[in-house]
């Protein structure tokens, strides 16, 4: 079995009848929505689900998971999600597939956040993997010549068409090339004071539990936070 559905399969063990389950995004995530719309349909598991993304949403509505948004709800018990660097001090780095605002905002208020993963995506220090920024539009160059300047060789998310990628949000996607980044906190602060930045893709101090894909089984992480 793939790693990416071993983790998938095994993260889905952790809804329980009557939770708000957050649905992350990615081609990890996409197994565990899968599970749990076998679940719903083969064992009758009765949940809400919250999806981080239209291309979530879609896989969710044809498996038929009964969903809310972000806002029908008073809190969502778990999320579970993909991640694109995790590391060993479980801060992680996502966005990879576009979705980190929906993402970021759907963690931020859960009860209770699983990342899992394959095991390359598990790494000494941050920063190796493009760091997304999502940006408004309007102003989007500015901040661009700005990270040039900074030596963040910035970069706008594309589609495979060559256009400019715009998020579920209607937002611009600027990557940051930083190889390693020593201090994420300060990087987020600086980040999160930018005007015209929405969100990026630094989720520090979010995920409770993680699980990673190895050949030989799944290994569950517990985090600090
Ligand atoms: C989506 O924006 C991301 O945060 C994904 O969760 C992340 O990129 C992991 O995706 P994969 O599971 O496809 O690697």
């Amino acid at each position: 079995m793939e790693l990416k559905q071993m983790v998938g399969i095994e993260a889905a063990k952790y809804v329980k009848d009557g939770m708000v389950v957050g649905l992350g995004t990615g081609s990890t995530a996409k197994f565990m929505v899968d599970e749990i719309g076998r679940r719903v349909n083969e064992e009758g598991l009765s949940i809400i689900g919250v999806t981080t993304s239209k291309n979530t949403e879609k896989q969710a509505l044809e498996l038929g998971i009964p969903l809310k948004s972000i806002d029908e709800v008073t809190a969502v018990d778990v999320t579970i999600d993909g991640a694109d660097e995790i590391s060993r001090d479980f801060q992680g780095i996502k966005g990879g597939g576009a979705a980190l605002l929906f993402e970021k905002i759907v963690a931020t208020y859960s009860k209770k956040c699983i990342w899992i993963v394959d095991e390359s995506k598990m790494v000494e220090k941050l920063g190796a993997f493009p760091l997304p920024v999502e940006v408004m539009p309007y102003g989007s160059q500015q901040l661009f010549h700005l990270f040039e300047e900074k030596g963040y060789a910035p970069s706008f998310r594309k589609t495979e068409t060559g256009e400019m990628l715009v998020t579920d949000g209607g937002h611009y996607i600027i990557d940051l090339q930083l190889d390693v980044i020593e201090d994420p906190r300060t990087l987020g602060k600086y980040l999160d004071e930018l005007v015209g930045v929405v969100e990026h893709g630094l989720f520090l101090d979010m995920v409770n539990l993680v699980i990673v894909g190895h050949e030989n089984g799944p290994e569950t992480l517990t985090s600090p936070y």
